[in-house]
């Protein structure tokens, strides 16, 4: 183990990195996790809140024509009105199809989530937004509104848009366990992104707003003990700006609505998941130097990009034949760096998570163990970690990708994922590696970041391969330690946070799609 300096043995660096450790999946046992489930108890999907006034949203996102090849040329920013916010909304958190079979029906959103448990509840902060009083809303998903919250204390005399991302952890909790709040960590990254993109095709430029935690939990009423007595508390994550001069107003007035309660009857409790997420409130990545290689811009299909964000789905499994072109491969690839993705403009820290990937059918790439270093740190960093047999033979021309290893590995990619076929049997499934035991102990906030990091990478390749006709499917659970065996990562230096495969769909004709809305 890697001799990390920090807080003294009780800090929060130390509780967080030891909640990692204890939330490895190994192959000879799971991380602790409720012995059965009941799932007519499942917490309620979307938290009801009572007592508040509702704004319906319009719900026009389909009639955005801005085309997925034309994503990253610069735009006039959309007004900043009622429909345009209905529009952000429906592209990062609203549902966009029900499934059905048989008697049970489930509600599929703009983001995936692991479970389909959607730990993440959205908020909206607004002043001057042509339709809207000012005021602090919660996003009701379940029929694409808005619920007021709060007014502002002062009168607001520009125009102000942000939206505020939290974290019911009892909803992932409940399923998986102390393992959850990293499932929780990596949806929001998966909802960032969701919003990045979102944002582009409106031409708003989102910035991460660096607050404190206990202020950005004043500003979305998430420490309002009183209203939060007796229901599941909300973990506050992150506020993002998309109109106005960064910071949202402090204070609040009138407030109303109160919060229901999703699960009345809990049957287990993960006290480390509370003790864990308190160890990890802390600052944002600081905007760092990228310093690796830029992607080479590749214009990818002509489809609406509305059309793509709104039929995203994930695959449950692949078909186990076909072979990815490679200039596709490219394109997924090229999405995970500078300039590659909406979202590197908003995430705009140096990057700290490494793509490692088995690479099973891809047209004119032998299938083996590929890399893609994000930045020179990286390169240097994982070559030095990794086992040193790899060869590191550079594998393209125009992305930083290396072979570490020529073999068919479906099978261990299988295992290490659980033993899941989704690893086995698409084009490529990606183990997305992090710079983690330093940049923790620096920061334990980080530790969430790394997570929202392999999120939004996820997310990239999920929806360019989307468009493209083939599918992702995330993969949170996996062996760490057999991960790192495989690899040759010895210390904590590095360590895997999540896996993503993506792969040609074999759709199951047992379950039916239903509208979003009614
Ligand atoms: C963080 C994360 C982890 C996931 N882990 C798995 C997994 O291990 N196996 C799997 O089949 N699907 C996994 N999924 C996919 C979810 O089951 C899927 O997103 C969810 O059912 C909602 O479906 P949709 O993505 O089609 O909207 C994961 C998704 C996320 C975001």
């Amino acid at each position: 183990m890697t001799d990390v300096r920090h807080d003294g043995p009780a800090g929060p660096a130390d509780r967080v990195l030891a909640y990692h450790r204890r939330t490895k999946h190994r192959l000879d046992r799971y991380a602790a996790g409720p012995d059965h489930l009941d799932w007519d108890a499942q917490p309620a999907p979307f938290r009801a809140w009572r007592g508040t006034r509702r704004y319906d949203l319009p719900r026009t996102a389909a009639g955005i024509t801005v085309p997925w090849s034309g994503l990253g040329a610069p735009r006039a920013p959309a007004p900043v009105d009622l429909e345009h916010l209905g529009r952000l909304l429906q592209l990062t958190s609203a549902i966009t199809a029900w499934k059905q079979y048989g008697d049970s029906r489930w509600a599929l959103r703009a983001h995936p989530s692991s479970g389909n448990l959607h730990p993440t509840e959205t908020w909206v902060i607004a002043y001057w937004v042509d339709g809207l009083p000012d005021g602090l809303y919660h996003y009701q998903a379940q029929d694409h509104g808005v619920e007021w919250r709060a007014s502002r204390l002062a009168a607001a005399d520009t125009l102000g848009l942000w939206l505020g991302f939290s974290s019911i952890h009892w909803r992932e909790a409940w399923k998986y366990g102390e393992r959850a709040l990293r499932y929780c960590q990596l949806d929001m990254g998966h909802v960032l992104a969701a919003l990045a993109y979102a944002a582009a095709l409106l031409g708003w430029r989102p910035r991460l707003v660096g607050m404190e935690h206990v202020a950005m939990a004043h500003c979305l009423g998430l420490d309002r003990a009183e209203d939060f007595a007796g229901v599941e508390p909300e973990e506050a994550e992150v506020i993002v700006a998309l109109h106005g001069d960064g910071t949202p107003p402090p204070d609040w007035d009138e407030w109303s609505g109160l919060p229901a309660r999703l699960d009345p009857r809990p049957l287990y409790d993960w006290p480390v998941i509370a003790e864990a997420a308190a160890a990890t409130r802390g600052p944002l990545p600081a905007a760092g130097q990228w310093g690796g290689e830029g992607a080479p811009r590749t214009a990818g299909p002509d489809i609406a990009a509305a059309e793509v964000i709104l039929r995203r789905r994930s695959a449950q499994a692949f078909d186990g034949v076909a072979m990815m072109p490679a200039p596709l491969f490219r394109r997924l690839l090229a999405s995970l760096l500078p300039g590659g993705a909406p979202v590197w403009a908003m995430w705009e820290s140096a990057p700290r998570v490494h793509p490692v990937l088995f690479v099973h059918r891809v047209e004119g790439i032998a299938p083996g163990l590929y890399v893609l270093p994000r930045s020179e740190a990286g390169l240097t960093g994982l070559a030095a970690a990794m086992r040193r047999q790899f060869e590191w033979t550079p594998a393209d021309p125009r992305l930083p990708l290396y072979r570490l290893l020529a073999a068919r590995a479906e099978r261990s990619a299988r295992t290490v994922s659980c033993h899941q076929d989704i690893a086995a049997d698409g084009a490529f499934t990606v183990m997305f590696v992090a710079e983690f035991a330093a940049p923790v102990a620096a920061n334990p906030a980080t530790w969430r970041h790394l997570h929202w990091e392999a999120g939004m990478l996820g997310h990239c390749l999920g929806l360019e391969a989307e468009a493209a006709g083939w599918r992702g499917t995330g993969i949170g659970c996996f062996f760490d330690d057999a991960d790192h065996e495989l690899l040759g990562i010895t210390d904590e230096r590095y360590q895997v946070v999540y896996h993503y495969a993506i792969g040609k769909v074999v759709d199951d004709p047992r379950l039916s799609t239903l509208p979003p809305y009614d």
